[in-house]
C-alpha cells in the first residue's frame, strides 16, 4: 500500500465514554462485519474485560474507507498499562479523542491525550452520546479547549449508539491525520507493539513497519532480545484474521514466527532483517518492571501444583507479571508475584480464581523498597516485608512516590483532601476548572496501592477520578509492622508502614481481625507490633459452649448438618498454631477503613 493511502490512529477515551461502541460502528460502516456479527463487541474480546468494561490487551483492526487503509489501534485503558499505551501511540500518527457529551473530560484521559500530543499526533475531538437528553456538546467543547488546550471548533459530534457522525469521523481521519512516513528500500525496521498467545497460532506479534518490509519466510532479528525467528505468517485483522503477502512501511499488522512465550516478544522491541539488519533499533524500548508485589497461596495446600500450572499458563500470555516460589511458615507453599499495579493484580487473581477454579489467599500487596545496609553491607530491593532485615542492619530505607492528579466536584473536595493528607500526601497544586477541582498531590505509592482508589470513589460517590505517574524513590521513616494472633506472628499480614501512621494502621487492623476471626474455645489475643513493641491489641473472648451441645438428645441429622457446616467453613480457613483464620480476613484486614 502506498504511504499516502495509509492512516494509523488510536482512540483515546475515558472508560464508558463509548470507545468500544464507536470502534464497532467504524468496523461495521467500513464493511468489516455484518450486522449479525456485530452483536458482540469485537474489540473487547476477553470475558473479564467485558465484565469490568476495561480494555486490557491492545488490538488493531484494518479498515478500508474510500480507497484508504485505516488502521485502528485499540489501546489499554488503564494507568497500569501505561507502557503498552505509549507503544501503541508511537505506532500511530493521530487519534480520536472521544468525550462523553454528558460527562465531559476526565482525568484519566488527560494523561493519554498529553502522551498523544507528545507523539505529535493529530487529534480529532469526537463528542459522543449526543443523543442523550443531558448532552451538552458546547460545554464539552469549551472544556476540551480549556482543560486540554485543543482546538475543538471542528470537533465531530456523534452518537455511536444511534450511528450518527460515523462517516464524518471516517472522512476526518482521511483528511486530517497525516500519512505515515517510511522508506521501503531501507533495511526492515518494525516496532513490536503488542504480543499475545493464541492457542492455535502460538505467539502473535502485532507490529508497525517503519522502514523496509516484512514477508513470510523471512528471517527476522529481535534487536533487544537478540533472537532470530523465521516468519511463517503475515497478516492483518479486519477484524477477522486475513493473511497478506507482506507488510510495507507505515503498515500495521501481525506476524507469527513459531514463538512459544510472549516473554520472548517484548513490547517495544525492534524487528529487523537478520541478513540485512538496521544499524540502530528504534528508540523507546523499555523493559517493564512490576511495581506491586504480593504472595498468592492456595487455600488448600493440595492445590499448589494446580496453582503453579495455572500461573505458568497466564504468564505465557502476559510477560509483565512475574512470579517465583515462596514459602511461608503459616501459609505453606505459594508464589510471590509482581504486577504493574493493583488493577493488574486483581485481574490475574480473578482469572486464577475464575478460569482455573482456585481458592487463593492473597497477602498484603507491597511496593518495592530500597534498603541500604549499614557498614557498607550493600543494597537490597525488598519485595517481601517478610524479608526485611533487622532494624540495626538498615542504614536507610526508601519508598517509591507518585504524582497523582485528582479531579473531583467541589462538594467532595474537602473529604478528598483529607484522604490525601491521611495518606501522607503533599499538595502541589489546586485549581478549579468549571465546577471541578483539580488537585495535584505527591503520595507514597505504598499509601495508594491498598484501597486509595476505592476510598476516592466512595468518598466522592463515584465522581472523583485520578491518574498517577511514578516520580522516584524517597527516604522515609519506615518500619515493619507484624501481626500476632495468639502470640504467633502471621507473616502474610505483616507490612511495611510509615512510623507516623503505624499506630492507626495497627489499631485498624487488630480491630478488623477481631471481627473476622471466629471465637475459639480459648481467649485469643491479637496484637500489632513493631519489633518487640506492641502498638495495638484486641482480645477475642473464649467460646463457652460446644456448638452441638444444644442438639444433645435431639435430632441426629441436624447435628450432622451442623458438623458438616463447620467442616465446610474450615476448608476455607488456615490454621495458625491453634487458631483458624478465615480467608476473607486476609483481604478484609488490609482495607484501611
Ligand atoms: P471501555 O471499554 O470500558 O473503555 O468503555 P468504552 O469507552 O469502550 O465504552 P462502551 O463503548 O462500552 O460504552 C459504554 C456505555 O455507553 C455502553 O452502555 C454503551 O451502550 C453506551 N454508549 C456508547 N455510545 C453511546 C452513544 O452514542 N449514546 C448513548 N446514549 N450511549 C452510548
Amino acid at each position: 500500500t502506498p504511504l499516502d493511502k495509509i492512516r494509523n490512529f488510536s482512540i483515546i477515551a475515558h472508560i464508558d465514554h463509548g470507545k468500544s461502541t464507536l470502534a464497532d460502528r467504524l468496523i461495521q460502516r467500513t464493511g468489516g462485519l455484518s450486522e449479525r456479527e456485530m452483536s458482540a463487541q469485537v474489540l473487547d474480546n476477553m470475558e473479564i474485560e467485558k465484565e469490568r468494561g476495561i480494555t486490557i490487551k491492545a488490538q488493531t483492526v484494518r479498515l478500508e474507507w474510500k480507497g484508504h487503509i485505516l488502521n485502528l489501534m485499540d489501546t489499554p485503558g488503564h494507568v497500569d498499562f501505561a507502557y503498552e499505551v505509549s507503544r501503541s501511540l508511537a505506532a500511530c500518527e493521530g487519534a480520536l479523542l472521544v468525550v462523553d457529551a454528558a460527562q465531559g473530560v476526565e482525568a484519566q484521559t488527560l494523561a493519554n491525550v498529553y502522551q498523544s500530543i507528545e507523539h505529535d499526533h493529530e487529534i480529532i475531538p469526537v463528542i459522543n452520546k449526543i443523543d442523550l437528553p443531558s448532552a451538552e456538546p458546547e460545554k464539552v467543547k469549551a472544556e476540551i479547549e480549556e482543560i486540554i488546550g485543543l482546538d475543538a471548533s471542528n470537533a465531530v459530534l456523534s452518537s455511536a449508539k444511534s450511528g450518527i457522525g460515523i462517516e464524518e469521523i471516517l472522512d476526518a481521519i482521511v483528511e486530517r491525520i497525516p500519512a505515515p512516513k517510511g522508506d521501503i528500500d531501507a533495511p526492515l525496521k518494525a516496532m513490536l507493539v503488542d504480543s499475545w498467545y493464541d492457542p492455535y497460532l502460538g505467539v502473535v506479534i502485532l507490529l508497525r513497519v517503519i522502514d523496509g518490509s516484512i514477508r513470510k519466510g523471512q528471517q527476522v532479528k529481535f534487536m533487544a532480545a537478540g533472537t532470530t525467528h523465521l516468519v511463517d505468517r503475515v497478516g492483518a485483522f479486519r477484524p477477522k484474521l486475513e493473511n497478506l503477502p507482506d507488510l510495507g512501511p507505515g503498515e500495521i499488522g501481525f506476524i507469527t514466527a513459531q514463538i512459544k512465550e510472549v516473554a520472548q516478544a517484548r513490547v517495544g522491541d525492534t524487528l529487523t532483517d537478520a541478513k540485512r539488519p538496521a544499524a540502530e533499533p528504534l528508540e523507546g524500548f523499555k523493559e517493564v518492571q512490576p511495581v506491586v508485589f504480593c504472595g498468592l497461596f492456595p487455600v488448600d495446600a493440595a492445590d499448589f501444583e494446580k496453582l503453579r500450572e495455572s500461573i505458568s499458563k497466564l504468564r505465557l500470555n502476559d510477560a509483565s507479571f512475574s512470579f517465583e516460589m515462596e514459602t511461608s511458615a503459616a501459609l505453606g507453599f505459594g508464589f510471590r508475584c509482581g504486577f504493574l499495579g493493583l488493577l493488574h493484580l486483581e485481574i490475574i487473581q480473578e482469572r486464577l480464581m475464575r478460569e482455573y477454579d482456585l481458592d487463593l489467599i492473597t497477602t498484603a500487596p507491597s511496593v518495592v523498597y530500597q534498603i541500604e545496609l549499614t557498614h557498607g553491607g550493600g543494597h537490597i530491593d525488598l519485595h517481601n516485608p517478610a524479608d526485611m532485615p533487622e532494624p540495626n542492619k538498615i542504614e536507610t530505607i526508601s519508598e517509591p512516590w507518585i504524582q497523582a492528579v485528582i479531579y473531583v466536584p467541589d462538594e467532595y473536595l474537602g473529604s478528598i483532601l483529607k484522604l490525601c493528607q491521611d495518606r501522607r500526601g503533599i499538595q502541589k497544586n489546586l485549581t478549579y476548572v468549571g465546577g471541578r477541582a483539580q488537585a495535584t498531590y505527591e503520595l507514597p505509592l505504598n499509601e495508594v496501592v491498598f484501597d486509595f482508589y476505592d476510598r476516592l470513589k466512595s468518598l466522592s460517590k463515584g465522581y472523583a477520578s485520578f491518574d498517577y505517574e511514578q516520580i522516584g524513590y524517597r527516604e522515609g521513616d519506615l518500619v515493619k509492622m507484624g501481626i500476632l494472633v495468639n502470640e504467633e506472628p502471621v507473616d502474610a499480614l505483616s507490612m511495611i508502614v510509615h512510623r507516623s501512621t503505624a499506630e492507626t494502621r495497627g489499631r485498624g487492623m487488630v480491630e478488623r481481625l477481631k471481627e473476622l476471626i471466629p471465637r475459639h474455645m480459648f481467649k485469643i489475643p491479637i496484637q500489632a507490633a513493631i519489633g518487640g513493641k506492641v502498638i495495638a491489641r484486641e482480645t477475642i473472648s473464649a467460646l463457652r459452649k460446644d456448638v452441638t451441645a444444644k442438639c444433645y438428645g435431639g435430632d441426629a441429622t441436624r447435628k450432622r448438618k451442623l458438623l458438616d457446616k463447620q467442616k465446610k467453613g474450615k476448608a476455607k480457613m488456615r490454621e495458625y498454631g491453634s487458631v483458624s483464620i478465615p480467608q476473607e480476613a486476609f483481604i478484609a484486614a488490609l482495607r484501611m477503613g
